[in-house]
């Protein structure tokens, strides 16, 4: 059941280029120019009329719901708000007829989620569900489903379903271009072709599983580590913190790089493990100058870069190398590494990989 793979998750992992396609699927079309989401009954004027978008989820699905945010605000040039679910009703948020919430949930089973569905559309919102359980209590209850076809995930800790969300986000955010005519039909094809070559990339990102191997067993030695990112490497930064907490139970945080030298960077000292997400062009500069702020503080840099990118390997102490795509769908190749760094500081240290403690795969409690 496990396909020759030591554990579900290592098998997840390798199943992301198959996730990724079939997630596409039919959804686009044969010559690449446009994405078709049928399953879809938003009319192009009920688009037209969506004002605010929020998107409600939990940990990880959280996570792929900030990359959503930066899809949509980018494509479609909607105001988007994220909120975490157990948050989200407490906060008495605005929620009108012209809001669309999407929450998104692997299991569609998880309970504060599901109540946020209800929650928004008690207020009169639309409601657009993103899971992978196709008859889940989300896909029921939603008005509308785009569903990833990651096919079953075993391991408690999400990274093929986080995977297929992000690209379940970047088919929704070019067809809400299309229908808004926000981008325009040159920028919509050079993404669908950049969207089309990521399964081969992962594949490529995969190859090299053995560098990240030594890299992992060597942190798994620490207590304490860092991950920074601006933008989009910043919402890919959280996700690698949370999937190395999880199965590791290394302590590890997050923090946008810009923003540590607001008190984080106190934290900082000989031989700290930092790992810096650069892999958004027009912030590489920016990072570069955070990350020689943490090297000044003896930290141990490994930078996750991306093809070509020269200036910043000589800023770093070690460097995985990712292909080069756009901008935005970064995300898609830049969680691998973390993943699996994730996997193998778990498996160095001996932990449950597939079953970490205290967790649950499905959270059916408040
Ligand atoms: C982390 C993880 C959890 C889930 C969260 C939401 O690896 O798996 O953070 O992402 O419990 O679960 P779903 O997506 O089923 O609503």
């Amino acid at each position: 059941e496990k396909a020759g793979f030591d554990h579900f998750m290592l098998k997840e992992i390798h199943e992301q280029p198959k996730a990724y396609r079939d997630t596409m699927g039919s959804r686009i079309s044969i010559n690449g120019s446009r994405v078709t989401l049928n399953e879809l009954s938003m009319t192009p004027e009920e688009i037209r009329n969506i004002s605010r978008v929020h998107i409600v989820a939990c940990g990880t699905a959280y996570h792929a719901g900030m990359v959503g945010k930066y899809v949509i605000e980018k494509l479609a040039r909607i105001p988007v708000e994220t909120d975490v679910a157990s948050e989200y009703r407490y906060r008495s948020p605005i929620i009108t007829k012209d809001t669309l919430v999407i929450v998104v949930s692997q299991s569609g089973e998880t309970a504060d989620t599901l109540a946020a569905l209800r929650e928004a559309k008690r207020c009169g919102a639309r409601v657009m569900a993103i899971t992978n359980v196709v008859g889940s209590s989300v896909a029921r209850e939603a008005d509308d489903i785009i569903t990833t076809w990651a096919g079953p995930e075993i391991a408690v800790a999400s990274t093929k379903a986080y995977t297929s969300q992000l690209i379940a986000f970047y088919l929704f955010g070019l067809h809400l271009a299309q229908t808004l005519g926000t981008q325009s039909i040159t920028e919509i094809e050079e993404t669908i072709a950049a969207l089309k070559e990521l399964p081969t990339q992962v594949e490529a990102i995969l190859e090299q599983a053995e560098a990240i191997k030594g890299v992992a067993e060597e942190m798994a030695k620490h207590d304490n580590l860092f991950f920074i990112g601006r933008g989009l490497d910043y919402a890919v930064a959280l996700e690698g913190s949370l999937k190395l907490k999880e199965i590791s139970y290394i302590h590890s945080e997050a923090y946008a790089a810009g923003e540590l030298k607001h008190g984080t960077l106190a934290l900082i000292e000989d031989g700290v493990p930092v790992i810096a997400l650069a892999t958004q062009h027009e912030l590489l500069e920016k990072t570069v100058s955070n990350i020689k702020e943490v090297k000044a503080r003896g930290a141990n840099v490994l930078g996750i870069a991306v093809e070509g990118e020269m200036e910043l390997q000589k800023s770093v102490d070690s460097t995985f190398v990712i292909p080069k795509t756009l901008d935005v769908l970064s995300p898609a190749l830049a969680v691998v590494p973390l993943q699996l760094l994730s996997y193998y500081a778990s498996l160095a240290r001996g932990n449950d990989v597939d079953k970490p403690r205290n967790l649950a795969k499905s959270v059916t409690v408040e």
